[in-house]
């Protein structure tokens, strides 16, 4: 028999008598064996195994309370995002045990996970960052900075590295042959890869140039597995913004060349040694709702719109650096960007708790990623605006 799952959804701020009829409609309406509500000081406990959200939603229509009572109610069970499907009931709790796979864990071993990372030689003994790297903007060339850090110092390294399209930044050139942009790239992650610590995480955001054809995500991936990093995951950045005209077709309604188009960028996590990451439980600050949507790989969030006011032309948006900082690490871990540009990672580690670490070769975005900070700082900016 499959345990409940509880969802408890707080009724502190609707009448009592609203709340009352809800939970003995509710259980006079659904069977016990599918779905039970208890209504507990000011909280109604909602203990769940099966339940057909379309009935939900005409028995929730068809009661007189609170409309945004019924909208709570509906909603709470609703954003549920891991569940399993038996015809027309969505399955809350013993769903795994509906899979078809039999002895799936046993399989899983036989099989032999991550297979091309487990003969890593990299050493478990961490260290700590030294001070005179702490908490600071350094402008250099990342290959020749990152060799004076120790092995295995930084917790989480979160960057975009130019992506070789030919950009107008202040003193990289971002127009290279791709075999030089790869020795060049390769030659600096290799120097990340060290630094980072066991069981830390090295977060990618990247997108190809489709008209080169360069699946720059893909050629990254295979650097990584051959350096005997882990692939812990994929998320699609969804910007829904198109990546060139939408007059560019390559060959019109003809199957000679059509030209594909994305609205996506990608966020590639890889780790050292270990997929999990050791740290305190009051390190983490990542809320039960963020952590229920955002472990759902797909993220929408806007492009950066602020580009011509910080004077760089490929910022990724704070939103997304906040996501991957809450989502992989925990507060008062040490961040990396070895791309750090106008400063996005490192401005959201230090508003989120983190200690970080931001290398650019431009003097001048070095200058506005340093201006953030300060105006962090003096809690010049909200949050997250
Ligand atoms: C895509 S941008 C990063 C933007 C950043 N994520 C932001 O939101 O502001 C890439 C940055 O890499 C820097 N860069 C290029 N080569 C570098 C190198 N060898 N060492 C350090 N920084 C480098 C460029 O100056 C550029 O600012």
């Amino acid at each position: 028999m499959a345990k409940y799952r509880k969802e408890i959804l707080d009724v502190s701020s609707f009448p009592l008598d609203d709340c009352r009829e809800l939970v003995a409609a509710f259980n006079s309406t659904f069977p016990k064996k599918d779905a039970y509500m208890a209504l507990e000081e000011s909280a109604i406990h909602i203990m769940l195994i099966q339940l057909d959200m379309v009935k939900y939603r005409e028995f929730l229509d068809g009661l007189s309370i609170s409309e945004d009572l019924i909208k709570e109610a509906f909603d709470v069970i609703n954003s549920i995002g891991s569940y399993g499907l038996k015809g027309s009931k969505r399955l809350f709790s013993g769903y795994n045990a509906e899979r078809k796979v039999v002895n799936r864990k046993a399989k899983e071993q036989s099989r032999s996970k991550h297979y091309y990372a487990n003969d890593h030689s990299f050493s478990k003994v961490n260290n700590e960052l030294p001070p005179e790297f702490e908490n600071k903007i350094i402008c250099a060339d990342s290959l020749q900075l990152l060799k004076k850090l120790p092995d295995n110092c930084i917790d989480i390294i979160f960057t975009s590295p130019p992506y070789n399209f030919g950009l107008d930044y202040d003193t990289h050139n971002d127009t290279a042959r791709w075999d030089e942009y790869f020795d060049m790239l390769f030659a600096i992650f290799k120097e990340c890869i060290r630094v980072l610590k066991y069981g830390g995480r090295f977060v990618v955001n990247v997108q190809p140039l489709y008209s080169d054809y360069i699946p720059i995500h893909h050629i990254i991936g295979n650097f990584f597995i051959q350096n005997k990093m882990i692939w812990k995951g994929e998320i699609l950045w969804e910007k829904n913004n198109y990546n060139c005209k939408y007059s560019s077709w390559g060959s019109w309604k003809s199957p000679s060349s059509p030209y594909l188009k994305y609205t996506w960028e990608f966020v590639e996590v890889y780790c050292k040694g270990d997929l999990k990451k050791k740290g305190d439980k009051e390190n983490i600050d990542i809320t039960a709702e963020e952590f229920k949507s955002w472990v759902v790989a797909k993220w929408s969030i806007a492009p950066e719109r602020n580009m011509k006011e910080y004077g760089h032309p490929a910022m990724f948006p704070e939103q997304l650096a906040e996501r991957v900082l809450k989502l992989f690490s925990y507060q008062n871990d040490v961040v990396l960007d070895p791309f750090n540009g106008a400063g996005t990672t490192t401005v959201v580690a230090k508003k989120t708790g983190r200690r970080y670490l931001g290398i650019d070769i431009s003097e001048e975005y070095c200058k506005i990623a340093q201006d953030r900070i300060d105006q962090a700082d003096l809690g010049q900016q909200s949050l997250f605006d």
